[in-house]
């Protein structure tokens, strides 16, 4: 059974990545602070703490004692707001942590790495839907460490015979279909668990902008069930090891919701009317980012099953049942 490392395999994405690998028959390994991440996420599997920024030598016990066949690199801090605020807190975690990852892996010749990126690499996309191909200007210090990191990873191949896929993600979303895990950030800052907070405690809600350039005045995203994301992870990592080449790909449904229809939509799964109320535009966000999704289905065979309701279900199952998140 091949040996997965998953850095960040605690936080959201990664807690359903472990379990989608082992479901898929492969033997997961995380590595994770905890910083944001859960215990009881990873209960049962085999997990270390480390925290990559400082304690790279812990790294490289496990990859001593283990033989890792690949890397899924998910570790990183993942706000944009805060990123503005404070962009040193976001190079020095996020761009320190892959150089010490990829680093350890080009010593124990370990060659085939996946990483989390994300659709701000292309900042205000100059079309839609936005290709892979397309200009990459991030409008913000995090979605630029993402990039920073892309762009480390043709060297890597080059010099060292490194394999890579990197994944793109438009708006990851949702929660397991049992409501058993789901997205518990230490500060929010996405829409669907906000908003759907806000309804299920019955308080206002505030959507950003109403102004944008879109048909209803509110931004207009992607959004991808967790399920179907961390699917497209595991057919990467088993191209890579069938011999596919190093490649880019968005993951996301190739259709955008706009602020207010998924407002809507909440108001539908939960039968609840919200209290909605617009507030100043939030700075770094686009009008409108949805993906064209033709080469990861092409490429991969990858086809996104769940939808903007799914998505919505899950996890109003998931913040129901779990009113405060994991707990700890
Ligand atoms: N959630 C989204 O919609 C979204 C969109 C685009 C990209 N991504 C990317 O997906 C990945 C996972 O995102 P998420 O939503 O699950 O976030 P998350 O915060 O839940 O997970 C990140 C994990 O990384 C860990 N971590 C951070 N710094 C670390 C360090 N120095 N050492 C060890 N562990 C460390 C955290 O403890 C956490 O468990 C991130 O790389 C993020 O940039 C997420």
């Amino acid at each position: 059974m091949k040996k997965i490392l998953v850095t960040g395999g605690a936080g959201y994405i990664g807690s359903f990545m472990i379990r989608h690998l082992r479901d898929s028959g492969y033997e997961p390994i995380v590595v994770d602070n905890f910083s944001s991440g859960h215990l009881k996420a990873v209960e049962g599997f085999n997990y270390n703490q480390v925290d990559l920024l400082y304690e790279k030598d812990k790294l490289d016990v496990i990859f001593e004692k283990e033989e890792i066949a690949g890397v899924i690199h998910m570790a990183s801090y993942i706000q944009m707001g805060e990123s503005f605020v404070n962009p040193a807190k976001y190079f020095e975690n996020n761009l320190i942590v892959a150089i010490n990852v990829l680093n350890a892996m080009q010593r124990f010749n370990v060659n085939n790495f996946i990483l989390s990126s994300t659709a701000g690499v292309y900042g205000n996309p100059e079309s839609l839907p936005i290709k892979e191909d397309d200009s990459k200007n991030p409008e913000n210090p995090y979605g630029e460490t993402k990039l920073m990191i892309e762009k480390m990873l043709p060297w890597y191949e080059k010099a060292y015979g490194m394999k890579y896929i990197s994944i793109r993600y438009f708006n990851a979303a949702g929660a397991s279909l049992d409501g058993s895990i789901g997205e518990d950030h230490p500060e929010e800052s996405h829409l669907i668990p906000l908003a759907l907070k806000a309804a299920i405690e019955d308080k206002e809600f505030t959507i950003f902008g109403n102004d944008y350039d879109t048909k209803d005045g509110t931004c207009i995203r992607d959004y991808i069930h967790v399920l179907d994301l961390v699917e497209n992870h595991t057919m990467a990592l088993s191209y890579l090891f069938k011999g596919g080449k190093s490649n880019y790909f968005n993951a996301g449904v190739g259709r955008g919701y706009s602020n207010k229809e998924v407002i809507t939509a909440i108001e539908e799964v939960t039968g609840k009317k919200m209290n909605i109320k617009y507030g100043q535009r939030r700075k770094g966000d686009a009008n409108s980012l949805f993906a064209s999704n033709e080469k990861i289905k092409k490429v991969l065979g990858w086809q996104p099953k769940y939808d903007l309701k799914k998505i919505i279900e899950t996890a109003y199952l998931w913040h129901t049942k779990n009113p405060e998140g994991f707990k700890e």
